[in-house]
């Protein structure tokens, strides 16, 4: 989705709200533009399509300041093209926003504008702001307290989400920002602050970042950094220190982040696991703020996500009624909301995202705590609004992740919550659970293995990409499986789909015949997950119900298992406890989406159509 950054200091303000730009383009986003004060107006530069292509236009024009904004939009109110581009002016030209979100009640607002004389250069939602915080600025040359009880009065008036970003030719020296439902990070520096959606924009130069929260109003400096409410009213925001490295922002010799960030599997699950597995066979959560009592009340679990988070919730689902003997649900974030949930104070709602700023997991939240649920979330992004409002936080350690299509990120949210379900065991010694003492210590163990695992799975890369190669062509994929391998097959689907654009359709295999078998002829790839002993014999017979139609069959096998007679082909995965097959498969599955994608000559880290963080619902 769209992306800001902005920078106030000693550099060149432009070229480097710029380079902070390229670091969000995995966002996801169809123009792009920048404004920074002249002498005599503020002045915009947008053009649609790529960064590069704002950068062709800056070649012809002067450029040097010491404050600007910058903007990619992912097009929502009206297509992509410049005069939609961000920033957006008022009548007079004097000032420049960038917003981020939906004003919901832009179309009340314009026609308002509109019959007040205002004059409209495009059909977004965002232009609305820049005239009604005209509408609001006293005559003459406003100062800067004057400019900021402009917005902040204007901004009262608007419904829906934003970030903003907004610079006045009347005070040339600053920036001002505001949050609503919309990520925002300041980053301070010595001498110069940076601003940007989201924290590896300014990781190249500084660590030290406030994330506003939201009806925040800042006034930003190249020194200082006030912080109010929309009332005037000033609040204290702390910094904090990211930790993060900055090279995994960064591509390191990789083609795309993607292949980048699947490399970078093994060492995300030893990230997610490091200090919280325990001497004597042990889970630990330091750090998830729960009482003992609370742990133990839980009766029933919802784990909530989208995309790729909810596939992971998805295989939880599995994991803890096999190891707690104890409800589970799963929903879609963006159904869960309006889906009149039945939730009670022994209910456990467990967030999933990446992000932690995805609009719909977060509603889903504020959703569940009014109805008493205690609500956890598994978040990779530390300061992120979910792990800010959620009861309680399980840190995935992923890093940032930039390419859109997750996959270090799924790998952490399963680890993160295997430990859940095997530290929820722990937290009730007293009552007979599902699991067994020998189901828990194989998957302690096998935790502690998985990373060297993962290592061996990527091993096969040049194997995999020459059989990518040959799949290319087909024109559809079902993914069947049973189980977990059901549960890894959603995931595995929406790779493909994600990135190469193929039909791809994740089915429980016993249901093919029940209607999607119809579709499968020549042309039509069946990739089989049998990677579970207790279902691997009726996964064959679906296979075979496949080859009887002439699909092409890719079976998914674990070491030493029997290859299947009707496979065309085969991708073989080190074997591991059941409840850890979906993540050890889903490294291969990964590659494979990756370097069919690269076959078809697709744009694997920015899709079209997609965007990274979804902030809108
Ligand atoms: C988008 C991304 C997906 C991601 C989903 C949820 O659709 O493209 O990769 O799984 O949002 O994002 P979150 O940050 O909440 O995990």
């Amino acid at each position: 989705m769209c992306g800001i950054t902005g920078y106030l200091g000693p550099r060149s303000a432009v070229d480097t709200a710029l380079n902070n730009l390229k670091r969000l383009e995995y966002r996801g986003y169809d123009s792009a533009g920048v404004a920074y004060p002249n002498c005599t107006h503020v002045q915009v530069v947008r053009a649609a399509g790529k960064i590069a292509n704002l950068e062709g236009v800056l070649l012809a024009t002067p450029h040097a300041a010491n404050v600007a904004i910058a903007h990619t939009r992912w097009a929502t109110h009206g297509g992509p093209s410049e005069s939609n581009a961000h920033p957006h002016g008022d009548c007079s030209g004097r000032i420049a926003v960038v917003h981020n979100g939906i004003i919901e009640n832009y179309a009340s607002l314009r026609s308002e504008l509109v019959a007040s004389g205002h004059q409209f250069a495009s059909e977004t939602d965002t232009e609305v702001l820049a005239h009604l915080i005209e509408a609001n600025l006293p005559s003459g040359q406003p100062g800067p307290e004057e400019i900021a009880g402009a917005i902040r009065v204007a901004l009262r008036r608007v419904r829906g989400s934003y970030a903003i970003a907004l610079i006045s030719q009347d005070a040339p020296d600053m920036v001002f920002v505001a949050r609503q439902d919309s990520p925002l990070v300041i980053g301070i520096g010595d001498g110069e602050t940076f601003l940007a959606s989201d924290i590896p924009a300014v990781m190249r130069y500084t660590r030290k970042v406030i994330l506003l929260e939201d009806g925040d109003f800042a006034t930003l400096t190249s020194e200082r950094i006030g912080i109010t409410d929309l009332h005037g009213v000033p609040v204290l925001r702390f910094p904090i220190e990211v930790t993060w490295d900055d090279a995994a922002a960064e591509k390191d010799g990789y083609e795309h982040f993607m292949l980048k960030e699947i490399h970078e599997g093994p060492r995300t699950v030893r990230d997610t696991l490091r200090g919280r597995m325990a001497g004597k066979g042990r889970v630990e959560l330091p750090g998830v703020a729960f009482t003992p009592q609370e742990w133990a009340g839980f009766q029933r679990f919802v784990i909530v996500g989208c995309g790729t988070a909810y596939h992971a919730g998805v295989v939880g689902k599995r994991l803890f009624e096999q190891l707690l003997h104890r409800p589970v649900e799963t929903a879609v974030a963006s159904e869960f909301r309006y889906s009149e949930p039945i939730l009670d104070a022994q209910t456990l709602v467990i967030l999933v995202s990446q992000s932690g700023e995805t609009a719909d997991t977060l509603a889903a939240m504020r959703a569940a705590k009014p109805k008493g649920a205690k609500t956890l979330a598994i978040v990779n992004v530390v300061g992120s609004t979910l792990a800010r409002e959620a009861d309680a936080t399980l840190l995935t350690q992923a890093g940032p992740e930039i390419g859109v299509a997750s996959t270090k990120a799924y790998l952490a949210q399963l680890t993160a919550l295997t430990l859940l379900g095997l530290f929820l065991v722990q937290t009730r010694p007293c009552e007979p659970t599902g699991a067994t003492q020998e189901t828990i210590d194989t998957l302690l163990w096998g935790l502690h293995g998985l990373p060297a695992v993962l290592e061996r799975c990527l091993q096969d890369e040049a194997q995999i990409a020459s059989l990518a190669e040959s799949l290319a062509q087909h024109s559809s994929f079902f993914y069947l499986g049973r189980g977990y391998d059901y549960a890894i097959s959603l995931e595995a689907a929406l790779k493909l789909k994600e990135i190469s654009y193929l039909h791809a359709e994740a089915y429980p295999a016993g249901e093919m015949k029940h209607g999607p078998l119809a579709l499968v002829e020549s042309g039509v790839a069946v990739i089989g997950f049998c990677t579970q002993p207790i279902t691997n014999e009726k996964m064959l017979s679906n296979l075979k119900e496949v080859k009887a139609r002439e699909g092409t069959i890719i079976a998914v096998i674990r070491e030493g298992d029997r290859v299947p007679d009707c496979a065309d082909a085969v991708i073989t995965v080190p074997n591991a406890a059941a409840a850890l097959m979906p993540i050890v498969t889903m490294v291969s599955m990964q590659l494979l989406a990756y370097y069919v994608a690269k076959a078809r000559g697709c744009e694997i880290d920015q899709p079209r159509n997609l965007a990274k963080s979804v902030t809108v619902e």
